[in-house]
């Protein structure tokens, strides 16, 4: 049965949360009921729309992907991105996320913005916080925290987005000392990603977990299985059997 954001919270400390990215119809088949929080991610500008940043990610981008996910997926919440530049300001920010609450998302989830994550909970909107890394606006991608001062000011942030009202939070790529600190210290569940194996879930690019994105591989981000390579080999097959007149077959054959 699909989550509410009470479930979600409940699981914190009692049981670990699966959320994994989702873009299209058929993935989302396949993954629904078998994880708590599917996220329609806006690292859709990478592993779908082959961008190199995801600031290029639009909000037409998001609703046509999410329409897509929620047509799959009846049985799992959905949290979906606010792209880049679609919460600027408070007015555009409430904007924007109802219109993809409209468009059929249980949830929203912009980068950081303690003050935005307040004004959407305050006009009744659902929101996944999101700290450490913030793909959209940093300089450069990788592990952040490290320094005292910097983890301090990524422990200040979390608790500014709890207090503003979010019913859970993704911390992306910093020291996993980091990432349980913040998790012991929130009442709201923590999702890692690149964080470590003591936040309340995990969870990963599906792309990156099933191999299916060429550019790169995080560390943290484990593979179960080549689909990459699964796929070049069917497409290699079907066009031998193109070029060997073996497609299609006698029973392939509309009569
Ligand atoms: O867009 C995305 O996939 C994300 C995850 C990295 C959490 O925000």
């Amino acid at each position: 049965m699909k989550k509410t954001v009470e479930d979600i919270k409940a699981m914190k400390k009692k049981e670990k949360i699966a959320v994994l990215t989702c873009y299209d119809y058929s993935f989302a088949k396949a993954m629904d009921g078998d994880v708590e929080v599917i996220l329609v991610g806006d690292s859709l500008g990478n592993v779908v729309l082959g961008y190199e940043r995801t600031k290029h990610v639009t909000m037409e981008d998001m609703i046509r992907h999410l329409d897509a996910v929620k047509r799959g997926a009846k049985e799992t919440f959905i949290v979906v991105d606010m792209p880049f530049g679609s919460y600027d300001n408070k007015k555009d920010a409430v904007e924007n996320a109802r219109k993809l609450i409209n468009a059929g998302a249980d949830a929203v989830k912009p980068e950081g913005r303690a003050e935005i994550v307040k004004v959407l909970a305050d006009n009744g909107i659902k929101v996944m916080g999101h700290i450490g890394l913030l793909p959209q606006s940093a300089k450069k991608l990788g592990m952040v925290g490290k320094e005292k001062k910097e983890a301090e000011s990524i422990i200040e942030e979390a608790k500014k987005i709890e207090e503003a009202g979010a019913f859970s939070l993704v911390i992306e790529s910093i020291p996993s000392s980091l990432g349980e600190e913040i998790t012991n210290t929130l009442e709201i569940p923590t999702i890692g990603i690149g964080a470590g194996n003591r936040c309340d879930g995990q969870v990963l690019v599906s792309y990156d977990m099933l191999g299916l994105f060429p550019d790169f591989k995080p560390k943290f981000a484990r593979q179960y299985m080549n689909l990459k390579e699964d796929i070049k080999k069917a497409i290699s097959l079907y066009s031998k059997d193109v070029k060997e007149g073996k497609f299609p077959s006698k029973e392939e054959i509309p009569l």
